[in-house]
């Protein structure tokens, strides 16, 4: 069995556990710096594994150093938001929680894929790379997975259609400037712009964007982690069993869309080395300029960080 690790047992952290025993194709090491906590959630989840078929091992750990031999580690320490708080507010809070994780990694797994959910995630996925100058390829921010899920899911329910049927792409940084694509939006290859009327779907749009402040605005002391989490299994797969998907994720770029040193939502294919190839779309004026204000807010935010 494969390993993956998952730092932070947090709501996001312990359903990304529980999703991936589920599908049977890797153990899990659930770390928390908190004692007792992911030791209490990985006999939890085992518990449940009789009835709900994994064979999977699930195990929890407040030492960092049982991350060693791990194929993919998952971030999802730090904080989270609270209402009326905007993702950029925990950039230097988070930073320096996930400083010393970046520092365990290169020590006890350095060969990993590192997968990093910890808000505001381009900023920090950029600030994992430098910080811990791994190969571009190997750390991936989830952004656009996430992103497209809610897409879809509101495609379908706008359209009475099966989610099944629905693919879409969402570009740029997971936060207010993501750049949501309707020409890439489709419903058994159709594209949306044939199928619904622009009101419906920029109403659908704004929905998307929004759908992450939704879900705290109702939770209040907790962010959306269900879908998030559900995003994470998807990429984890890709990796673990090396299967070429393209997911919109955020890719450390090299000079893909003239883009260098930054970490910014694009769709790759997704394999066993991590971001095996970067898809360059040809984009419209309009979907540029959009791509551009994510750039734009990322490289603002990244300045502050000391790496
Ligand atoms: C959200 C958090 C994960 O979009 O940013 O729900």
């Amino acid at each position: 069995m494969k390993k993956i690790s998952i730092i932070g047992a947090g709501n996001v952290g312990s359903t990304t556990a529980f999703y991936i025993a589920e599908k049977n194709f890797s153990d899990v090491m659930l770390i928390d710096i908190a004692e007792g906590r992911a030791k209490g959630k990985a006999l939890d989840l085992m518990e449940a594994a009789p009835v709900r078929n994994y064979d999977a091992k699930i195990d929890g750990s407040d030492n960092i150093e049982d991350i060693a031999g791990s194929d993919v580690v998952v971030i999802t320490a730090g904080h989270v938001r609270k209402p009326e708080m905007s993702r950029l507010d925990l950039l230097e809070v988070n930073a320096k929680v996930i400083e010393p994780i970046i520092q365990k990694i290169k020590q006890y797994t350095p060969n990993a894929i590192i997968i990093n959910i910890t808000e505001p995630v381009d900023a920090l996925t950029y600030y994992i790379w430098k910080k811990g100058g791994f190969e571009s390829k190997k750390i991936i921010g989830m952004t656009g997975v996430l992103d497209t899920t809610r897409l879809r899911e509101f495609i379908s329910k706008e359209l009475q259609v099966s989610t099944a049927d629905t693919t879409a792409l969402v570009i740029g940084g997971h936060h207010d400037y993501m750049a949501i694509l309707p020409r890439y939006a489709r419903v058994e290859g159709i594209p949306i712009t044939q199928l619904l009327p622009k009101e419906k779907i920029n109403k659908i749009i704004k929905h998307t964007r929004e759908a992450g402040t939704e879900i705290l605005s109702y939770l209040k002391t907790a962010t959306a982690h269900y879908a998030p989490a559900a995003a994470i299994a998807e990429m984890v797969e890709a990796i673990i069993k090396d299967t070429r998907s393209i997911l919109c994720v955020s890719a450390c770029l090299q000079g893909e869309y003239g883009i260098k040193n930054l970490c910014l939502g694009v769709p790759a294919i997704i394999g066993a080395n991590g971001v095996e190839k970067v898809i360059e779309l040809q984009l419209t004026i309009e979907e540029r300029q959009q791509f551009e204000e994510s750039e734009t807010v990322i490289r603002n935010a990244v300045e502050v960080l000391e790496v």
